[in-house]
């Protein structure tokens, strides 16, 4: 008898500790979820749309544009990186977007995607954009770009294509803006892949630049990340990438300062300029993996 009370008298405790347990941390952590957005826009290549959009928002948010490498997809990609911890943290939304089919890479070789408005993945891409900063006010001075392999070379391309909608933008591993045209979509541009597309400052520009013909504002700043051991996508498009952003910013490509282990070890930070850094990985392959808070640092949300 004694012993039952006892033990009645414990489980009315416990659970009246569970119940309190239970209704304090809702209160605190709210998280919100990766969702699929629907009919956010011209969408001519069928891009998917996924949002993170946090309980606690900035009254104009910024908003950072996150693209996957190939064989990936936004639910994996957001699981490996901490933009959705980082958002509720600070406010900011992220998308993730998809390429049309799962684990297909991102379209950086047709004129269409390579011309402002001119249709495939990137008009597909810079109408996710509009359309989030027309939902939930954003701030369209506050708009970034990043992504890693494909997902990196999509990043140069968007800040090449719309250059009038991000600020700054943080690439792992890509290729310049341009290099892999082939005139076709997604097709996959072996010379640039092996290093073997060389340019001068002068002639990536004018690549750039005749991506949106007419425009004459300022570009996205630009931080590049490539490991010396990358045997998927050349070393030397790291060079060619400082070459062209270089160029469009009218820098010399010589870096006026040169930071070891910054912003990590085994990474040296070559800074050409105050639009354009290049950090180089020591023995790092294919790809150097994503610094979230480098990237948001460099975007000015952290
Ligand atoms: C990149 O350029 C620097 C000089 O600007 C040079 O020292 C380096 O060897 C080049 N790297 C590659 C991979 O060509
Ligand atoms: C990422 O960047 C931050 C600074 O923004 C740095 O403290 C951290 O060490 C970096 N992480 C890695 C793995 O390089």
């Amino acid at each position: 008898m004694h012993f039952q009370g006892y033990f009645l008298a414990t489980l009315v405790v416990l659970l009246g500790w569970l119940g309190t347990a239970a209704a304090a941390p809702s209160e605190l952590v709210k998280r919100a979820s990766l969702t699929q957005v629907q009919n956010f826009g011209n969408n001519p290549s069928g891009v998917k749309m996924f949002i993170y959009v946090p309980a606690k928002l900035q009254a104009k948010p910024p908003i950072v544009l996150v693209l996957h490498a190939c064989q990936w997809t936004a639910s994996r990609f957001f699981g490996t990186t901490k933009y959705g911890q980082l958002a509720d943290q600070h406010g900011f939304i992220a998308i993730y977007g998809q390429t049309p089919t799962d684990g297909a890479c991102w379209d950086v070789s047709s004129t269409q995607s390579l011309t402002h408005d001119g249709g495939s993945d990137s008009t597909g891409l810079a109408n996710m954009v509009r359309y989030t900063l027309q939902k939930y006010n954003g701030d369209a001075s506050r708009v970034f770009v990043t992504g890693e392999s494909s997902g990196a070379m999509m990043t140069q391309v968007m800040s090449a294509v719309y250059p009038d909608m991000f600020a700054a933008a943080s690439e792992f591993s890509g290729e310049p803006a341009g290099c892999f045209y082939t005139g076709t979509v997604r097709g996959w541009n072996s010379q640039c892949a092996n290093g073997q597309v060389s340019k001068s400052p002068a002639e990536w520009a004018s690549t750039v630049r005749a991506m949106y013909p007419g425009y004459s504002g300022q570009y996205p700043r630009m931080q590049v990340y490539h490991g010396d051991v990358d045997n998927i996508l050349n070393i030397n498009s790291f060079n060619e990438s400082v070459k062209e952003w270089s160029g469009i910013f009218g820098y010399s490509g010589k870096p006026t300062a040169a930071l070891n282990n910054n912003p990590g070890p085994r990474l040296t930070k070559y800074i050409y300029g105050d639009r354009l850094q290049g950090i180089w990985g020591h023995g790092f392959g294919h790809v150097v993996p994503t610094n979230e808070t480098e990237a948001l640092t460099w975007f000015g949300v952290l």
